[in-house]
């Protein structure tokens, strides 16, 4: 994919929106993230900064509380990250979770040890002093404790509220202040009251109100887009998917017929998946949709590759060059929509461009730098899930919205070694019955994903009398949070059967089925 992407026009991270905000400093947790989506569950909007994030950028945003993340360091260490003296200077209640918890002990005046050992896993709390933080809730909580060091003094002004057996200060309060510090995660299932605790400091202790709501973005997402574009044109790549379809529809919402949306159709999509496309978009939600029917230009451009890799970068340049053509033709437009998520932001945010990557994601909509055209992205502050309850609130078909994700190179890598129309369609047919019985067994909404991948390789098999020789499906079901982890589904075994049968049945070609047990790590979720 050529580094073409214009440069947006927005900062990274938004001031605000002038809402009322909860924010979480990333210390590097892997639940960071997990914080900032479980804070905007309360309908609280919720960003998630650096620490070294400066005071000005702070000052624009009208903060009710901090939330100092867990991380993977020791506070004493000489690289530790600190939390920035705003956060101790605005007046706003603070809650330190693990890592932030021992920052919150450190820089307050207190001390922090190495812990004898580390404590790690399922405990029970036991309340020893009213507080807000758990006010409303039992005396004893099953908790998800992870901590190596331990508070030795805790600072100033602050007392134990909660023990557990492993730890004299399971929960530190300085309840004047309204600072809590916890020695596990609230925001983990496995902290199973952890959400009425954020609840409590969100609401009680920070006293947000829980007014950003998806209508409430709906109306300014819709203003601002009408601000940025003017009477300006807007062109869109639709790709079927739900970021893609719920930023155009909030586009369309906002400016009408000048937005343009283009749907480049590669041959490398699910059964009816391009008349899906186009039915929504352009006959439900009344879309201009440009529909260009490319799958030979894609399947030439593919032909005999097997490296996945370059099969990403073939499909890349072909989508890229195809939507360009079309873009060109459409007068005047000065705009380009792009579907952009959150989690993109932070990572980039956090890593900087150019980090190490194990797989290229190609991302729908790259144009070359002399189109000149200014980003517009909806969605840049949504994570998966709101995006999705978006997309319901704009009244998008609910098997769109919920619909598994869907790789860009599509089919392509889901096609081990060569692609060929042939290898396309039996894979297609043998995804419609994967989709078929997981719906029909209750089991798609609880995946991330699930679908299946033809191998190259071939095996023997007995079909009433005959002997046969055909290719092996794997299938791959995964539950995950986002895709940065993923754990193999424990499907029902008499799903797997029907699964293994109709398939068997009813491919041409596919004469066994296999299951795949890997989780990501070590595996990742597709194949190639
Ligand atoms: P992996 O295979 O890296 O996949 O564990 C993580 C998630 O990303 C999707 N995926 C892609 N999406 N372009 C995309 O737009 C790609 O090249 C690509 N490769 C993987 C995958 O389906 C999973 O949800």
């Amino acid at each position: 994919m050529p580094d073409s992407t214009p440069p947006s026009t927005i900062d990274p991270h938004d001031p605000g929106k002038g809402h009322p905000t909860i924010v979480v400093l990333d210390f590097g947790s892997q639940y960071s993230m997990l914080i900032t989506r479980r804070v905007r569950e309360l309908n609280t909007y919720c960003e998630l900064l650096a620490p070294d994030t400066p005071r000005e950028t702070v000052e624009k945003i009208d903060v009710r509380g901090v939330i100092l993340s867990g991380g993977p360091g020791s506070v004493y260490d000489e690289a530790a990250p600190r939390a920035p003296a705003w956060v101790f200077e605005l007046g706003v209640p603070v809650l330190g979770i693990c890592y932030g918890m021992q920052l919150l002990a450190q820089q307050l005046g207190g001390r922090v040890g190495p812990g004898t050992e580390r404590e790690y896993g399922p405990a029970t709390i036991e309340r020893e002093k009213e507080n807000a933080l758990l006010g409303g809730l039992p005396g004893s909580l099953e908790v998800w404790m992870s901590h190596g060091d331990r508070i030795e003094e805790m600072p100033p002004g602050f007392e134990s509220v909660a023990t557990s057996p492993n730890s004299p200060v399971a929960v530190m309060a300085d309840l004047e202040r309204g600072y809590y510090g916890l020695q596990f995660h609230p925001e983990v299932v496995h902290t199973p009251r952890g959400q009425d605790m954020l609840r409590n400091f969100v609401r009680e202790i920070c006293g947000t109100s829980g007014d950003w709501t998806a209508g409430q973005f709906i109306d300014e997402t819709v203003a601002e887009i009408q601000e940025q574009v003017g009477d300006g044109k807007v062109i869109c790549g639709l790709s079927g998917g739900v970021d893609s379809t719920v930023a155009a529809a909030l586009i369309h919402r906002a400016i009408g017929d000048r937005l343009v949306c283009i749907f480049v159709d590669n041959g490398l999509l699910r059964v009816d998946e391009a008349e899906q496309v186009v039915k929504t978009a352009g006959q439900h939600l009344e879309m201009n949709v440009v529909h260009v029917a490319a799958e030979d230009e894609f399947l030439a451009n593919l032909a005999e590759v097997t490296n996945p890799e370059t099969k990403r970068v073939r499909i890349g340049n072909t989508f890229v060059r195809i939507f360009e053509r079309e873009a060109r033709k459409v007068e005047g437009a000065r705009f380009l929509a792009q579907g952009t998520l959150y989690p993109d932001v932070i990572e980039s945010a956090r890593h900087g461009a150019g980090s190490a990557k194990i797989k290229t994601h190609h991302n729908v909509g790259g144009l070359p730098e002399d189109m000149d055209l200014e980003l517009v992205e909806p969605l840049r502050f949504l994570f998966k899930d709101e995006v999705r309850r978006i997309g319901e609130a704009l009244g998008l078909p609910r098997e769109m919205v919920w619909r598994h994700p869907f790789p860009g190179p599509g089919l392509a890598i889901r096609v081990i070694g060569d692609v060929t129309k042939e290898r396309l369609d039996t894979l297609r047919m043998a995804d419609r019955i994967i989709a078929e019985e997981t719906q029909a067994a209750g089991v798609y909404d609880d995946l991330w994903q699930c679908f299946g991948v033809l191998t190259d390789t071939k095996t023997v098999g007995v079909m009433g009398d005959y002997r046969t020789y055909g290719y092996a499906l794997a299938l791959r079901a995964v539950t995950a949070d986002d895709a940065m982890t993923a754990d193999w589904a424990r499907l029902p075994y008499d799903v797997l059967a029907r699964l293994s049968t109709r398939i068997v049945n009813e491919v041409p070609g596919i004469n066994r089925v296999v299951y795949d047990i890997t989780s990501k790590p070590p595996g990742t979720i597709e194949w190639e």
